[in-house]
C-alpha cells in the first residue's frame, strides 16, 4: 500500500476522500455514542474501573479524534474492542498489553489512553524501519515491500505523546525475530498488525506462551482467511506448542463492531468495510472433533446420521 493507498484505505474511513468518505465520516460518528454504549457497557467491564458514561464517550471520542488526527491503518473500532477486553479484566491480573506493529502509533495512542485506566503497561515492538524482507514462502510477503510502512520511533513518541500516555509505554525496536526472544513479561492482551504470515509466526512463537490463561490475541490480517487458518491449524499449534488450536473470533469478516462488511477482501467505502478486528483467548477452543465415519469404523456400522436433528 502507498499513502496514497492508505488515504483511500476503507479500513480507515476517515481517510477516504470522496461523497462515500463524507457518508462514512457521518455514519462513524452518528454511530459513535451507539458503538461505545455497546461495546463499553457496564456488564462487559470490571468493577474496578468504575467509568461512567461521560468517561467512556470522552474515551470513545478521543479513540474516534486519534484515528482521525493520526496516520493510522486501522479503526477506533478496532482500538475501542480492545479496551472493551483489557478493561474487564481485574486490576490484579497481571499482563503487560503488547502491540506488534504500530506503524505511525495512532493504535499506539488509543491503547496508551486504555493503558493508562487500567494501570498496564504498553510494549510496543516495531522495526521503525518499516517492512521486513520478504521470508521465502510467504504468501503475503511483497519481495518489493521491504521498508515499506516505515515510520520513526521519535514520530511514533510524538503521536502517543501528543494523542494518549507515552509514559504508559515502552518502545522496543528492532525486526520480531530479534526483539521478541528476550520478552519475559506475563501478558494480558496482546495486538498484532504484521502484515506478513512470517512476522504473524515470529509474534506467535515468542509471545503466546506468555500470554496469561484468559488474555486475548488481536488481530488486523482478518480478512485474509489463509492468515486466520493459523488460528484453526492442528498441525501448526501441534507442531510448536503440543496443544489443540484456539480458534478466531471475526475470521473473514472481523467481529461486527457496526459494517456492513459481509467480505471477501476489501469493502467498498462508507459502511460497506470491514473496520473489524478479529481475536482469540488463550482458553478458547477451534477444534473439529466429528468424524461419523471414523466412529462408524469404531461401531462397525455405515456413519449414517440415524437419528434427525
Ligand atoms: C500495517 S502496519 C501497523 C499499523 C498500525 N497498527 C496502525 O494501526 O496504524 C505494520 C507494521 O508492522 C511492522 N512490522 C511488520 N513485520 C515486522 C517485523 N518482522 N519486525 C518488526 N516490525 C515489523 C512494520 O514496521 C509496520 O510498522
Amino acid at each position: 500500500m502507498g499513502e496514497e493507498d492508505l488515504r483511500r484505505n476503507p479500513f480507515n474511513p476517515s481517510k477516504i476522500h470522496s461523497w462515500r468518505g463524507f457518508i462514512s465520516d457521518a455514519y462513524d460518528l452518528l454511530t459513535l455514542p451507539a458503538a461505545v454504549y455497546f461495546v463499553l457497557r457496564s456488564e462487559r467491564l470490571h468493577p474496578d474501573y468504575q467509568l461512567s458514561a461521560f468517561a467512556k464517550l470522552r474515551l470513545g471520542w478521543r479513540m474516534y479524534w486519534n484515528a482521525r488526527k493520526v496516520f493510522t491503518a486501522t479503526s477506533w473500532r478496532a482500538h475501542l474492542a480492545m479496551a472493551q477486553k483489557i478493561l474487564s479484566a481485574p486490576r490484579a491480573t497481571p499482563g503487560v498489553v503488547v502491540e506488534c506493529g504500530c506503524f505511525r502509533g495512532g493504535a499506539t495512542a488509543n491503547l496508551s489512553l486504555v493503558c493508562e485506566i487500567a494501570g498496564r503497561e504498553l510494549i510496543v515492538y516495531d522495526s521503525f524501519e518499516g517492512l521486513p524482507p520478504a521470508a521465502e514462502g510467504d504468501p503475503l510477503a511483497n519481495p518489493a515491500g521491504e521498508g515499506f510502512l516505515a515510520a520513526a520511533l521519535e514520530q511514533v513518541r510524538d503521536h502517543v505523546a501528543r494523542n494518549g500516555h507515552v509514559a504508559r509505554c515502552r518502545f522496543v525496536k528492532g525486526f520480531f525475530s530479534d526483539t521478541l526472544p528476550s520478552h519475559s513479561e506475563p501478558i494480558a492482551l496482546m495486538f498484532l498488525d504484521v502484515d506478513y504470515m512470517a512476522s504473524l509466526h515470529d509474534c506467535i512463537q515468542n509471545l503466546w506462551p506468555h500470554l496469561v490463561e484468559k488474555g486475548y490475541v488481536f488481530i488486523d490480517e482478518y480478512v485474509y482467511t489463509d492468515y486466520c487458518a493459523l488460528f484453526y491449524s492442528e498441525k501448526y499449534w501441534r507442531k510448536y506448542f503440543d496443544a489443540t488450536p484456539p480458534g478466531l473470533i471475526g475470521a473473514g469478516s472481523g467481529a461486527p463492531l457496526g459494517a456492513y462488511y459481509l467480505g471477501p477482501f476489501a469493502g467498498l467505502g462508507a459502511a460497506d468495510n470491514p473496520r473489524s478486528i478479529a481475536y482469540t483467548r488463550k482458553d478458547l477452543s477451534g477444534l473439529w472433533t466429528y468424524y461419523p465415519d471414523e466412529i462408524a469404523a469404531e461401531q462397525g456400522g455405515d456413519g449414517a446420521p440415524t437419528t434427525p436433528l
